[in-house]
């Protein structure tokens, strides 16, 4: 099994790609670190635990908390997008964080399995960023980095030219983008998630015909980005983040990838904007350019369908 963490800003898709995490016979979910983004960060941290007790996995795998802002200081939320992120929906446990800092956690997950770790950044890079500085080493101790951030083709969603994840932290974007990981591998919101991880109304009316407690969890809690994506011209719900951990998983879901070259740009109004070209040299960062995303929605349907 893979040893892994997701670092996650926990609403909506980040719990689908949690559920995926902890029930995939292949996935060995060393860690939850939690990192400033999509909604206010305690509701993260409860949609997180939430997540663990609809999964049946609450005790198994420890959340530890990171960045409460990004590296400038601040916090760009995406509450228009997630609502709380999971509609509404209540914890009925009260499981309390692990005592080690995000920080630490990395740290020493990447010491205990040093050339094995995988990391599945879903939300803004901070914490990562954060464990770079700490140590220099850490980055060259894992794997693989699997980040969803940014556009091939410069198109955003939170400004014009800018992805969420990289412009609610663009200094720690650049930071983790230049740091010695072995390999890295993008996965992008556009054309790609905007292609290959949309699960349409159809899709959904499937998982909700599921009627296991996992897939009434997923119905409620996809319902605002849903409507917020379809009300922009998307034909479903974008799950760029499950996407993520299934890329780390099961290679198979990656059909086309190729090795680049990104800048982050850092001012002006293209500030989080995400300048891309083919690498020149060797180069340890690949973007995925297709997926299949038929295999990404038959791996979510398995997980939602599964009794706890
Ligand atoms: C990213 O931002 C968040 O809203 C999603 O969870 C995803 O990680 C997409 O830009
Ligand atoms: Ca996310």
């Amino acid at each position: 099994r893979i040893p892994l963490v997701v670092d996650t800003d926990t609403a909506s898709d980040d719990c689908f790609a949690l559920l995926l995490a902890l029930r995939d016979p292949r996935a060995d979910l060393r860690a939850i670190t939690m990192v400033q983004g999509n909604v206010g960060f305690d509701q993260q941290v409860h949609n997180a635990f939430l997540t663990l007790e609809v999964a049946g996995r609450l005790g198994d795998v420890p959340v530890h908390l990171g960045a409460r802002e990004s590296l400038a200081g601040g916090w760009v939320g995406a509450e228009d997008v997630h609502g709380d992120g999971v509609g509404g929906q209540r914890r009925t446990n009260d499981a309390a964080p692990d005592p080690e800092p995000a920080v630490d956690a990395l740290l020493r997950l990447s010491r205990a399995h040093e050339g094995e770790l995988r990391i599945v950044a879903i939300g803004p890079l901070t914490n990562l960023a954060h464990a770079i500085d700490r140590d220099p080493g850490f980055a060259a101790r894992v794997r693989e980095l699997v980040i969803m951030g940014g556009s091939l083709d410069g198109v955003g969603n939170v400004t014009p030219h800018a992805e969420y994840n990289i412009y609610a932290d663009v200094e720690a974007a650049a930071a983790v983008l230049g740091a010695p990981f072995p390999r890295v591998r993008l996965v992008t919101w556009s054309p790609l998630t905007l292609r290959d991880a949309v699960f349409d109304a159809t899709r959904v009316a499937r998982i909700d015909a599921l009627g296991t407690a996992m897939s009434d969890f997923f119905v409620r809690a996809n319902r605002a980005p849903f409507d917020f994506d379809v009300a922009h011209g998307v034909g479903g719900s974008t799950h760029p983040d499950t996407l993520s951990v299934l890329t780390a998983i099961d290679p198979a879901v990656v059909l086309e990838e190729r090795a680049v070259e990104v800048d982050v740009v850092r001012a002006g109004e293209r500030r989080g904007a995400t300048d891309v070209r083919d690498a020149t040299a060797a180069s340890s960062l690949t973007a995925v350019t297709r997926a299949d995303g038929e295999r990404l929605y038959a791996a979510m349907l398995g997980i939602l369908a599964g009794e706890r």
